[in-house]
């Protein structure tokens, strides 16, 4: 018998988010924000997976993946403040059952970046009551999908949130303001406390983590200090103030890694160290010893980890395998060097909205023609398909 680089029971999955292939969310910030023009395209129909769903968990579970994260819609769930959709609900648990049924493990979401309007329209995060709501939906959540799932992540990359929503601007509220940033950051750390409490009320078998982004930040220039200094800085602001605050009330950290970033001040970064540099679609520098890096970093808190995103937009899907067989080397590796890392969900299962930058952007195992909503299936997917049936790595040879 060949022995397994993975585990048996390591999750190789793919992720998606609501938002970004359900379609037609039209009671959330981001389609308020896309009217105004803040992004490439409109979401609209996106992927069709609000109906399309048990086609695209099939697919996945024909090839050969164990697990699907994804994320339920708040807009969806609590249309008007205090109003609770049963029909959406039972939406959600649907999927969860269908999951369950064809044994795959469902990852479920809570939050991944979109607010409801009314929520968005009285200050969003920002709302003082703001981390009360955000429990009371978890609770109903958690009520519908009780004793169904086991790995839970409440917030989606809550740094990232504040970053573009509240530094950058470029994402919803669109503020470019610190003082509102380092407010945001504090109040997500409130949303995913409260959370906690108010599910682990209702269902203590649940394992209640973020799905955190880690950027491998290092010096441009190893030789000035203030890269040096700015490195550090911005990898204890960015990657570890947050998991500070919730580790004590969190079951398991997910990791979302994409790039390694350098630092060429106190506050800035530059995606890649020279022109030559191999990069993703996106301009993002391809790095995968950063996920090394990254998982035995956020090993230290003794939790066990998820690698919950991590993937590549390109033109040619070679690229995409890869991206795949490399980063699944790091994280192997990080286990070797005693990271307990329990899965890996590639970003993404679709072709889908990618935020500001609209449908160009191509991260899918699967391509979607979004006139048709046909689904093609690359080659990359066989090929990540293969290493999940197997538990092996091509190439690893020990
Ligand atoms: C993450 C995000 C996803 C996806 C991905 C690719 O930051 O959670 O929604 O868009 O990046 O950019």
């Amino acid at each position: 018998m060949i022995a397994r680089d993975f585990p048996e029971g390591f999750l190789f999955g793919a992720a998606t988010s609501a938002h970004q292939v359900e379609g037609r969310n039209d009671g959330c910030d981001w389609v308020a924000w896309e009217a105004k023009g803040g992004a490439k395209d409109r979401s609209g129909d996106a992927c069709d997976h609000y109906r399309l769903y048990p086609d695209d968990i099939a697919l996945l579970r024909d090839l050969g993946l164990q697990s699907y994260r994804f994320s339920v819609e708040w807009a969806r769930i609590e249309p008007e403040e205090g109003r609770f959709d049963a029909a959406e609900l039972r939406h959600y648990r649907d999927m969860v059952d269908l999951c369950r049924k064809v044994g795959v493990e469902p990852i479920v979401t809570l939050h991944h970046f979109t607010l409801p309007t009314w929520l968005s329209a009285s200050g969003g995060v920002l709302a003082p009551r703001s981390a009360e709501l955000f429990a009371r939906y978890c609770r109903q959540v958690a009520e519908a999908l009780q004793g169904r799932v086991r790995w839970v992540v409440t917030i989606n990359e809550p740094m990232i949130l504040v970053l573009m929503g509240y530094l950058q601007g470029v994402w919803p509220p669109g503020q470019k303001s610190p003082g509102d940033a380092v407010r945001a950051a504090r109040r997500l750390v409130s949303w995913h406390k409260l959370a906690h409490a108010a599910i682990r009320g209702v269902d203590q078998d649940m394992l209640l983590g973020v799905a955190k982004h880690w950027i491998d930040f290092r010096p441009l220039d190893a030789a000035k200090p203030v890269h040096r200094l700015g490195s550090r800085l911005q990898h204890h602001l960015f990657n570890r103030w947050y998991l500070e605050q919730v580790k004590s009330v969190s079951d398991f950290i997910g990791i979302n890694y994409y790039a390694r970033q350098y630092a060429t001040s106190l506050l800035r970064q530059v995606p890649l160290a020279t022109p030559e540099d191999p990069r993703t679609e996106m301009g993002w520098s391809i790095a995968p010893d950063g996920l090394r890096a990254a998982l035995a970093g956020a090993a230290a808190y003794g939790l066990p980890l998820i690698v919950t995103e991590n993937g590549i937009a390109c033109q040619q899907d070679e690229e995409r395998i890869r991206y795949i067989d490399s980063h699944l080397a790091a994280v192997r590796q990080a286990m070797a060097g005693g990271a307990d890392v329990r899965g890996y969900q590639y970003w993404s299962l679709l072709d889908n909205f990618e935020w500001a930058e609209g449908y160009r952007p191509q991260f899918g195992l699967v391509a979607v023609d979004r006139s048709s909503q046909r689904r093609t299936v690359r080659e990359s997917a066989r090929h990540y398909g293969e290493i999940a049936r197997s538990g092996r790595l091509p190439g690893a040879n020990d």
